[in-house]
């Protein structure tokens, strides 16, 4: 027998893509963040192929001033695809720009008023849809035993429980002040463990009131009516608005779960994440692997 479907399909991914990237200044002074590259592909990139893997294809991009590149990274690039086919060069790295048309919507958030904003500012795109939201500067990295990335396992996890979910992943208790920690529930059967109720979130909260080691990570799954709580949502922490108040918000009016991913996660918006990022997948590509092992031995005198 097949599966029934209970909960409305998760068609379109958000991406925010309107922060000012002031981490990797001067870098990101005229280049935005999401088009930095992890070896030869842009931290976007990684994050729509994610979406896509999980049978998500409608992207919405919300995006900023300069941040134009990232628009016309999935847009055709004529002359150059005519120059290199004129020189009889290979196009195969070009497929992962490729969008289907109709399928790339942008949004301006015109000032960075944070992400809970950056999200409500794709309010009339979401209409009365579930959606799903990737940060691309955390990159996933799903394992190669066939669990598939991040929001793979988010949307299986959301067909068979519907609601809220979000991404989580254990970090020493040390470091939970630094993100937004959830208050798990009971664990739900069924999941090897993975999926979690959310009784609360915390945004950056003090060692002693942490109310786990769980912290949220860049992908979620969220219920239409989030927006309207962000339209009715002041300034939070750091005086913008965010999205984790208006998640909280919702915690007992809807299904609310955690996901714990069974893969790797960096984080590419901090300098040395990016660097772990680029050094891990290099040592992973058959093509670089053996170049980028002896060049680390040789730097580290070992
Ligand atoms: P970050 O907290 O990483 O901020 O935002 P940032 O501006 O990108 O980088 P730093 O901290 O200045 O170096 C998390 C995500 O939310 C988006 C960012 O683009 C990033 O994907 N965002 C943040 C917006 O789209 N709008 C905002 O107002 C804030």
């Amino acid at each position: 027998m097949t599966d029934q479907i209970k909960f409305k399909p998760v068609r379109k991914a958000v991406f925010p893509v309107a922060g000012l990237g002031t981490r990797f200044l001067p870098a990101t002074k005229a280049i935005p963040k999401e088009m930095l590259p992890i070896i030869d592909r842009p931290l976007i990139q990684y994050a729509v192929d994610e979406a896509r893997e999980a049978g998500i294809d409608q992207l919405i991009f919300v995006t900023g001033r300069g941040k134009t590149a990232i628009v016309e990274h999935f847009d055709t690039a004529y002359e150059l695809e005519d120059t290199m086919r004129g020189r009889d060069k290979s196009l195969e790295a070009l497929e992962p720009t490729r969008i289907q048309p109709g399928n790339l919507v942008t949004v301006r958030q015109q000032v960075p008023l944070g992400l809970g904003h950056a999200i409500w500012c794709a309010r009339a795109i979401i209409g009365d849809e579930p959606f799903a939201i990737f940060l691309p500067d955390e990159l996933m990295i799903g394992r190669s035993d066939g669990t598939g990335g991040c929001m793979k396992q988010m949307v299986e996890a959301y067909n068979q429980v519907g609601g809220n979910l979000i991404s989580v992943l254990e970090v020493p208790h040390e470091e939970v002040s630094s993100y937004g920690v959830i208050d798990p529930g009971k664990k739900l059967d069924g999941f090897g463990g993975a999926l979690t109720e959310v009784k609360g979130l915390v945004e950056k909260p003090r060692l002693e009131d942490a109310p786990s080691n769980l912290i949220i990570s860049g992908r979620y799954i969220l219920q239409p009516e989030v927006m309207r709580v962000l339209e009715n949502q002041g300034k939070g922490a750091g005086g913008e608005v965010q999205l984790t108040d208006a998640m909280a918000r919702m915690i007992g009016t809807q299904p609310f779960h955690a996901v714990t991913f069974a893969g790797r996660r960096y984080d590419c918006g901090s300098k040395t994440g990016f660097v772990e990022a680029t050094l891990a997948l290099a040592l992973e590509r058959p093509d670089m692997a053996d170049e980028v092992r002896a060049m680390a031995k040789r730097l580290l005198g070992v």
